[in-house]
């Protein structure tokens, strides 16, 4: 196998297996791993027409002294289950998660790409139900199975600056669905961010559903304002995600003596703002140039600015065993 490290990018690539478990009778099984990437499923399976399907994202990192460690996983494991129980789904044990990501990278670690080249094994934990019904109702049978596909430096050349546009839609209502990872969620942004893309943006930033006065999140990431003086600004909302990027990289503000504050955000503030960011596992923090509000444009920075970037670094840093991993984040992954 050759793999040109330096062209991937951050797309599908088949790898040598993933790893599956199933419930069925109240029970998990022993999970195993499996080398075809299909999955044979009744056409009457609830994920298919009922949505039941939660997923995570996370990645393990090939670190300056050689061993293979992965992000918060036990993160990641709580948020599923926090999903899973909002769809009706079953607890995945925090054993059962931590043992695929363990297996499957394990069997895998010749995809985890080389320290230096700045890339990372990307892992899609995802849970469907697969009870072949029609009436809706919970599936009392799941799949939770895990996926690693190697992704390249989201940023080749640099950290590059995208605009935003707001969305004139809504991404999750104030009691609804926002604040877990369902696979229909994702759904329902991809048509509101053809739309920003129609008109020359990267991303769709989404406002509270109640009033559109408040910032909420883009599509697929966190909001981070940095104020004129210097305070790392995320909104508090119940409808979006709990970005464990964004709870990471507020621990770091705060071991950097940067002020957090964590609040609603109205949308016209963000003319107070020197920095504007995104945060994901993708890319951790991506630049946010313009904002475009109907015909308001907030201008911000061509290039990532001094704090964003001093919170990247020190998280990359973590990352890559490049810093010291004050908060144990990084779990290694034992080969034998
Ligand atoms: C809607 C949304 N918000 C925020 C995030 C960032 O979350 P995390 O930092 O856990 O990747 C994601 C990515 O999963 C997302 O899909």
């Amino acid at each position: 196998m050759e793999i040109d490290w330096q062209s991937l990018g951050f797309s599908y690539m088949p790898v040598k297996s993933n790893i599956r478990y199933k419930f069925s009778g109240g029970k998990w099984d022993d999970g195993i791993l499996c080398s075809s990437d299909k999955i044979e499923l009744s056409i009457a399976s609830n994920c298919l027409h009922y949505g039941q399907a939660a997923f995570e994202g996370l990645k393990a990192f090939c670190c300056k002294d050689g061993k293979v460690r992965v992000f918060r996983p036990g993160e990641n494991a709580l948020r599923l289950n926090r999903t899973s129980a909002h769809i009706m789904g079953p607890e995945i044990p925090l054993e059962i998660f931590n043992e695929a990501v363990q297996r499957v990278v394990q069997d895998n670690i010749e995809y985890v790409p080389p320290y230096g080249t700045g890339g990372s094994l990307y892992i899609r934990p995802l849970l469907i139900g697969v009870t072949p019904q029609i009436g809706i109702s919970a599936s009392d049978d799941y799949i939770f199975l895990v996926l690693v596909s190697p992704v390249g430096p989201y940023y080749k050349g640099g950290i590059k600056p995208v605009d935003a546009c707001v969305s004139e839609f809504d991404r999750a209502a104030p009691r609804g669905t926002g604040h877990i990872k369902i696979a229909g969620n994702y759904a329902a942004s991809l048509y509101p961010t053809r739309k920003a893309k129609d008109m020359g943006c990267q991303v769709a930033l989404f406002l509270d559903a109640a009033k559109r006065e408040y910032i909420e999140e883009f599509g697929t990431s966190n909001f981070i304002g940095i104020s004129h003086d210097g305070a790392y600004v995320t909104p508090d909302s119940s409808s979006i995600l709990d970005s464990i990027t964004n709870k990471s990289l507020r621990l770091i503000a705060r071991d950097l003596g940067i002020e957090v504050e964590r609040r609603p955000i109205k949308i016209e503030e963000l003319s107070s703002f020197r920095e504007v960011g995104a945060c994901g596992t993708a890319v951790i923090i991506t630049p946010v140039r313009n904002i475009c509000h109907g015909e308001k444009i907030y201008r911000f920075r061509d290039e990532i600015g001094p704090v964003l970037k001093q919170l990247y670094d020190r998280m990359t840093g973590i990352q890559y065993g490049e810093v010291e991993d004050v908060h144990g984040w990084m779990q290694e992954i034992k080969l034998s």
